[in-house]
């Protein structure tokens, strides 16, 4: 693999200007016309207050990608332009990256699991027993920044490197905190095959394997969402790689964003049965809660990847107790919302079912979050390399609405 953009530490100098920093100024032998011209009258710019605020961004195009298509209305989702159904029952994890990294479909595509460098494993071993596995990640992946120094601007083998590496580094974590030792990658395995051989020390179960990779192709991209643009934010700046995505897995910590299916689990503990679903989501939307799983953003129609996910979980004889309940939960939950808020078309969304998922594959509820970020690692590395390329600092604005100038108050007599 070419590591081209990615240094050891003592190798690497200042990172490179872009060309259009470093090409020299053309000479001038005189001043041309239309410098001499009378400059055209300035459009006054709006003030922040005459311009319109979209509060939580809602409906503001703040890039353009040619990445994912996110069809809230209909319920479609495209990568590079290929239905995402498609590309679960064709593709793997490892040829989904490459497309979303490179817009090239090819079948000899593949990510295998990579090492985990020494300077990781001695800060996971150094992180408290409460660490939350979300935080091990970023730390994780904040360390092999150090470590590795991928300069701006990030490249497709940057993409290939941490993609390869994250799964690792998770399962390493998880070994440590339950007093085990880190197991070594086996580089004959796909990259979820790799990552339940090194949680569990075993050979993976195949369907096991196949679950996981499916649940990989469905978590990897979804257009601006809110860690993508955390991470296109960073990358806009000419920071590098690693410090987007632990940018980028702080904002999928959150319980509105990837903090979701683990807190599906929960809640199915607690209603215990369809029988009781009525009663407690009645009272929880009265409470004003939120039922974790339904809602989205963008979705206006059934989200596909739930669709997607629902299917692969079907097909995991271990689940079916569990998925008979959820999906009778399912039925109520969406009766009632469409009772209580006519207005506001509230559907099932990927959560719930990457909660079944999840669990079919042995993972334990807490993992389920970095999970999701393993799988969008490569989204995320994706909008890191087009952000890049068009190479436009993300700056809004804000509008005021503090006090008015004033002066301060004087103590000194
Ligand atoms: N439970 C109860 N009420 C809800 C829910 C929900 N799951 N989702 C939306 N609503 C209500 C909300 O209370 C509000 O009602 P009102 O107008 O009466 O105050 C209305 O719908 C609009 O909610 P919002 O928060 O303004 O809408 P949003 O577009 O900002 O919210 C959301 C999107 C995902 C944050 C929200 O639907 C939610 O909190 N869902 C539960 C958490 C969850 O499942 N998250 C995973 C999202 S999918 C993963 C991903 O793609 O990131």
């Amino acid at each position: 693999m070419s590591t081209s953009n990615t240094e050891p530490a003592s190798s690497q100098g200042a990172s490179p200007k872009p060309e259009a920093a470093t090409a020299a100024a053309p000479a001038t032998a005189s001043v041309p016309d239309a410098a001499l011209a009378p400059a055209p009258a300035p459009v006054p710019a709006k003030s922040a207050a005459e311009r319109s605020y979209s509060p939580g961004l809602a409906g503001v195009i703040a890039a353009e990608t040619a990445i994912g298509y996110v069809d809230g209305a209909n319920g479609r989702l495209l990568y590079r332009g290929y239905p995402i159904g498609q590309l679960v029952e064709k593709g793997t994890y490892g040829q989904v990256a490459e497309l979303l990294w490179t817009g090239e479909w090819r079948k000899s595509a593949r990510l295998v699991p990579a090492e985990v460098p020494e300077p990781v494993l001695c800060v996971l071993n150094e992180l408290p027993d409460h660490t939350h596995p979300m935080d091990a990640l970023r730390t994780a992946v904040s360390v092999w920044g150090a470590w590795r120094r991928p300069h701006w601007p990030p490249t497709v083998d940057q993409a290939r490197e941490l993609t390869a590496f994250a799964p690792s580094a998770l399962a390493a974590f998880h070994r440590i905190r339950n007093g085990l030792e880190p197991v070594k990658p086996n580089p004959k395995l796909t990259l979820a095959g790799g990552f339940l051989q090194q949680l569990t020390g075993k050979d993976p179960d195949p369907a096991a394997t196949r679950a996981l990779d499916a649940y990989f192709v469905v978590g990897a991209e979804h257009g601006l969402n809110a860690s993508t643009f955390t991470c296109r934010v960073i990358i806009s700046t000419r920071s590098d790689l690693a410090s987007a995505v632990c940018g980028a897995i702080g904002a999928l910590k959150g319980p509105l964003h990837g903090g979701a299916p683990a807190e599906v689990v929960s809640q199915l503990h607690e209603i215990g049965s369809p029988e009781r679903a009525e009663k407690w989501v009645r009272e929880a939307i009265a409470r004003g809660d939120r039922i974790m799983g339904f809602g989205h953003r963008v979705y206006r129609a059934y989200d596909p990847r739930a669709a997607a996910l629902r299917k692969v979980a079907e097909g995991m004889a271990d689940m079916a107790a569990w998925l008979d309940t959820a999906v009778k939960v399912e039925d109520v939950v969406l009766r009632i919302f469409g009772e209580l808020k006519p207005d506001r078309v509230i559907k099932t969304n990927v959560e719930y079912y990457a909660a079944a998922v999840l669990q079919g594959v042995g993972l334990p509820p807490d993992l389920f979050p970095p999970t999701f970020a393993l799988a969008r690692m490569a989204g995320w590395s994706a909008h890191a390399i087009e952000q890049a390329s068009a190479d436009k600092l993300i700056r809004p604005d804000a509008r005021y609405v503090g006090p008015p100038e004033m002066d301060v108050p004087n103590f000194r007599s």
